[in-house]
């Protein structure tokens, strides 16, 4: 099977059983997946114009189309060639739909095939940034439909934008009824519009924020040709989310594993909104959180003073069950099968102790777990999705699943999140992953190496913050090296631990860059860890970026 279609096709079984229609979703944008590497961007961009987007492969089928009932189309990029023969391509009856299409790069060339164009090799590949001239004006007199015109104009779009391109083809002759739109120096037909069809094609990538003017773009598609009002906004997602719970539990009782995470914490305050105190969150302190966090997540949900979330949050140390079968444990997958065990024998037995009458379970699964679901680049795709999915519980307890966030990118659920109220400092802390610190600290967890690193993470956070530098970066995070160095502090010899520190900058977590801190910044933290800990005797930093490291160190 082609690329990514069998994940595709997974993804979009999951989905077919849960198409549903309310008010937010009665426009709605199809996105077409050729395999690009930017498709969540492409998604992403549709939602910040504030429409409803959906991915679904390049093959899906009419009844599917149809029972989607999108607005328009977005074709996607993609890493073939249009020119092989087998390669794929857009569905015919995409064409007969009479909806506006925007095909981007491979998305544009396949376009220009299908509808009677020719697509050619460039001889050397073009990557990075050109510079664009909106070329379109001398046809523009013609073109009855206002939105086409004022999208093909250019003009709001930055004329002489830069742009950001990737491509080995591109397209050489246009179909019938195609206008020049744009041209770069080394690509004469950089974008391509019919007015009559309402079809624009740019070879460029308006979904990357290299493309000045990109979201601009992609604006214009969605809002003015495809008629879209933008009705995705957060209180509207709020308002439907809460229709949706409340239709789908009744009256109920639902379960929530609540992390302090921002999916789980954001999947509570939905659920308190929708059901209020007929929702029960379990939060399990396993030995392996950041400093304080288990009393901010209680500050945050356990309605103490000033906190309006009515929720029941049972708070369960299990410290002792998690570090006393992590004992002798070294090996980073028997790790992570170790803390995943012990969380679900722990959340089963208690979630049986304070809500024996729960007929449903509540996850933060978002939007990137369903589309990534079966796209494990590392093996470890299952693992994190194990995280919020608490292994094979709703099936034994007989829970049935309320994913309220199923729908919702990353910066959606933030958004949503500070819209219900939930502190900014808990929305915008850098992500955790579900083992916890088990993957911070090298070879065997002990109790005593999670203390020290605790301490050293939290001081590390706290300068990042008090330098300005803690919002700039992804993910921060010390890292405990049970290898012994010698230091001297004081007159006395130290012969102890090393900790790392690694910060990247990311926008998706499936590639990273190390972030170039102030020697300063870095300093002082490493002075303050070695004078304020005793364990530890040194201090490195981690300049591996992602690939070819990962950003946790496991
Ligand atoms: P790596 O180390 O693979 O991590 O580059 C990518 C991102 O995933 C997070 N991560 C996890 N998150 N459960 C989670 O919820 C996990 O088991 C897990 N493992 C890694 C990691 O912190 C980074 O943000």
């Amino acid at each position: 099977m082609r690329f990514s279609s069998l994940c595709i096709q997974q993804t979009v079984a999951v989905w077919r059983g849960s198409v549903v229609r309310s008010e937010i979703h009665s426009e709605r944008i199809l996105v077409l997946d050729f395999g690009a590497q930017y498709v969540q961007l492409i998604a992403r961009r549709v939602r910040e114009a504030g429409v409803y987007c959906e991915i679904r492969a390049y093959d899906m089928s009419e009844a599917d189309f149809v029972a989607f009932a999108p607005k328009g189309v977005i074709l996607s990029g993609g890493p073939e060639s249009v020119t092989v023969t087998d390669s794929p391509r857009a569905p015919e009856f995409i064409w007969r739909a009479g909806v506006p299409v925007l095909g981007i790069c491979y998305g544009m060339q396949t376009m220009a095939v299908q509808l009677g164009g020719s697509v050619g090799h460039v001889r050397e590949r073009e990557f990075g940034h050109a510079r664009i001239e909106w070329r379109a004006q001398t046809e523009l007199s013609e073109v009855d439909d206002a939105a086409t015109a004022e999208m093909a104009d250019g003009a709001d779009v930055a004329i002489g934008a830069d742009v950001w391109m990737s491509h080995g083809d591109q397209v050489q002759q246009m179909p019938n009824g195609f206008a020049l739109w744009a041209a770069t120096p080394s690509a004469p037909i950089a974008a391509m519009f019919d007015a009559s069809r309402r079809y624009f094609g740019v070879q460029f990538h308006p979904e990357v924020t290299h493309t000045e003017g990109g979201q601009a773009l992609i604006n214009r598609f969605v809002r003015d040709v495809c008629g879209c009002s933008g009705l995705w906004t957060a209180g509207n997602i709020i308002d439907d989310a809460v229709a949706r719970i409340r239709a789908q539990v009744g009256t109920d009782p639902v379960l929530l594993g609540l992390s302090g995470g921002v999916d789980s914490s954001v999947t509570a305050a939905l659920l308190a909104r929708a059901i209020g105190d007929r929702l029960t969150a379990i939060f399990v302190d396993n030995g392996l959180l950041r400093l304080g966090e288990g009393d901010e997540v209680m500050r945050a949900f356990g309605g103490e003073a000033g906190n309006s979330l009515p929720i029941r949050i049972v708070r369960v140390d299990a410290q002792d069950a998690f570090l006393s079968q992590l004992q002798g444990v070294t090996d980073p997958e028997a790790k992570r099968k170790v803390i995943g065990r012990v969380f679900i024998e722990v959340f089963e037995r208690e979630a049986k102790a304070v809500a024996g009458g729960a007929k449903w379970l509540a996850q933060g699964t978002i939007y990137p777990d369903v589309v990534e679901s079966a796209a494990t680049k590392h093996g470890k795709a299952h693992v994190i999705k194990s995280h919020h999915n608490v292994g094979g519980l709703p099936e034994r307890m007989q829970l049935g699943l309320v994913e309220p966030l199923r729908e919702l990118f990353k910066d959606e659920v933030r958004a949503v999140g500070l819209a219900l109220g939930l502190p900014a400092a808990l929305i915008n802390r850098h992500p955790f992953p579900g083992p916890g610190l088990g993957v911070r600290i090298l070879g065997e967890v002990k109790r005593e190496y999670a203390d020290v690193l605790r301490r050293a993470d939290a001081i590390f956070i706290e300068e990042l913050r008090r330098a300005g530098w803690y919002e700039q970066v992804s993910q921060a995070f010390a890292v405990y090296l049970p290898v012994k160095s010698v230091g001297v502090v004081g007159d006395a010899r130290r012969y102890e631990h090393v900790i790392a520190l690694r910060s990247v900058a990311t926008s998706d977590f499936m590639t990273a860059d190390w972030s170039p801190l102030p020697f300063e910044l870095l300093g002082t933290v490493a002075r303050r860890i070695v004078n304020e800990i005793a364990g530890i005797s040194r201090v490195v930093y981690d300049i591996t970026s992602k690939p070819p490291g990962t950003i946790e160190w496991e």
